[in-house]
């Protein structure tokens, strides 16, 4: 009987023993191709030796020091490391310990960027449904997700939402792409004029939206429109790469595909590759000028921020991804892998969207292809899905609720950085049987 508080409480769980590149394999020996990096997290794979070395030469010389007390080469190196590949202007990072401390830490950023600009009116945020920005009752907040928001209702702060950028079911049959994204832009500018652009912190959206919508990209010319009615209001434009940002998507952050520079961007999970708990928040220099010249201190800290441990983690993950080219490694099997993706289920009559961007993409699963009709919730076809996945080796990462928040799943795919073609078909492969397998419940009467 274990005494840990597992996410499912009754369903045991294989014990991870060891990983080595792209394979996790449990206490009995089984091998799993980690073909979601976790959620999004293992960029590099597992055990990368210069990682491991890294870590184990800061551990070796000290494993933590208080900010309050020290900063720490490792901190220093990786912001600088940040902020010279960041979008233009961006010049300071905060450090924090995960992706929802990154968004709690934008958030507040971002009300006290006008607090010492004098404009204490700005209370409101505006996010998007179908988004999540992390779990902490601020990220809540923002998220998009009416099932984990309904408990904690009550204790959330007040958000807008607009509608997200979802091609696949939202995108009208006699609207362009780019008509599309105009008319999500001014359903933004009404809602921001409903509630006086003078009053508004911030817009937040994720760049592509993962766990919710499925490596949902946004249609060209959306985000510079987002871009253009942010500063028209003097409002703050904070993107959550959290999960789609740190070369994910084919480039080093994934608003780079978009043309434009955001005020804040919250990293974490690819941050540290998982080799350690790491986020950050990394911000225009008009930001952290505000705060310098004003009140002199962001009024927000955690025990475990800057963690030197961490940052040298980080440091590693990112020096390697660099010294190794693999970006472009990711845009190449990302392509790949969305070419044998559309092969495998481009008429497989339970895909209805193969979507995404570098070695980021998701499969949408419809009960009717014609019609776009969701399967029964009562299903759990992405738990089937999952254990079928398991069951033959394969780890990727079903989520619920894509259609409407409710209705609607799909299947993310976030392999680690290094991997190849060979294993990208097997991948393919194995989730075909096990979607296969899932729904052989749909097919059955
Ligand atoms: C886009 C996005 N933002 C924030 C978070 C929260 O990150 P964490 O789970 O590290 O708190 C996640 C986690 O999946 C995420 O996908």
């Amino acid at each position: 009987m274990t005494h840990v508080l597992h996410r499912h409480i009754g369903q045991s769980y294989p014990v991870a023993g060891s990983g080595h590149g792209i394979f996790i394999r449990d206490n009995a020996g089984k091998d799993y191709i980690d073909a979601s990096g976790g959620a999004a997290v293992s960029c590099l794979g597992h055990s990368h030796p210069d990682v491991l070395a890294a870590m184990h030469a800061q551990l070796d010389r000290l494993a933590y020091a208080h900010t309050s007390f020290f900063t720490t080469e490792a901190a220093e190196e990786l912001a600088d490391d940040l902020v010279s590949h960041a979008p233009a202007g961006i010049d300071h990072a905060f450090f924090v310990s995960g992706g929802s401390e990154a968004i709690e830490a934008a958030l507040k950023l971002a009300r006290q960027y006008f607090i010492e600009r004098g404009e204490s009116q700005r209370r409101t945020i505006v996010a998007r449904r179908q988004s999540y920005h992390g779990i902490t009752l601020g990220a809540l907040a923002i998220g998009g997700r009416p099932f984990q928001r309904a408990p904690f209702e009550p204790l959330l702060i007040q958000t807008h939402h607009v509608s997200p950028v979802y091609e696949y079911r939202e995108r009208r049959a006699d609207e362009t792409s780019q008509a599309y994204g105009e008319r999500l832009a001014r359903e933004l500018e009404d809602k921001i004029s409903a509630l006086g652009g003078g009053n508004v912190i911030a817009f937040v959206a994720e760049t592509v939206v993962g766990a919710t919508l499925g490596a949902a990209p946004a249609v060209p010319g959306y985000f510079q429109r987002v871009r253009e009615i942010c500063d028209r209001h003097g409002i703050l434009l904070i993107l959550d790469e959290v999960m789609c940002g740190m070369g994910r998507t084919g480039t080093l952050h994934a608003c780079e595909q978009e043309g434009i520079s955001p005020d804040i961007i919250a990293i974490a999970k690819g941050l540290g590759g998982g080799y350690a708990p790491i986020g950050a928040v990394l911000m225009q220099n008009k930001i952290f000028a505000a705060i310098a010249d004003g009140s002199g201190a962001f009024q927000h800290s955690h025990t475990f921020m800057g963690h030197p441990l961490a940052c040298a983690a980080a440091l590693a993950v990112q020096r390697v991804i660099r010294r190794d080219n693999l970006l472009a490694n990711v845009r190449t099997q990302g392509a790949y892998l969305a070419r044998r993706l559309n092969e495998r289920f481009g008429n497989h009559p339970f895909v209805g969207d193969v979507r995404g961007r570098g070695l980021f993409q998701a499969v949408e699963l419809v009960a009717d292809r014609g019609t776009k009709q969701p399967f029964d919730p009562a299903l759990k076809i992405g738990a089937r899905v999952k254990s079928e996945a398991m069951a033959r080796g394969l780890m990727v990462y079903p989520m619920g609720g894509t259609a409407d928040g409710t209705r609607g799943d799909h299947v993310l795919l976030a392999p680690p950085f290094i991997v190849d073609a060979p294993a990208l078909d097997t991948i393919v492969e194995r989730l075909g049987e096990a979607i296969e397998a899932a729904t052989t419940v749909c097919t059955e009467n």
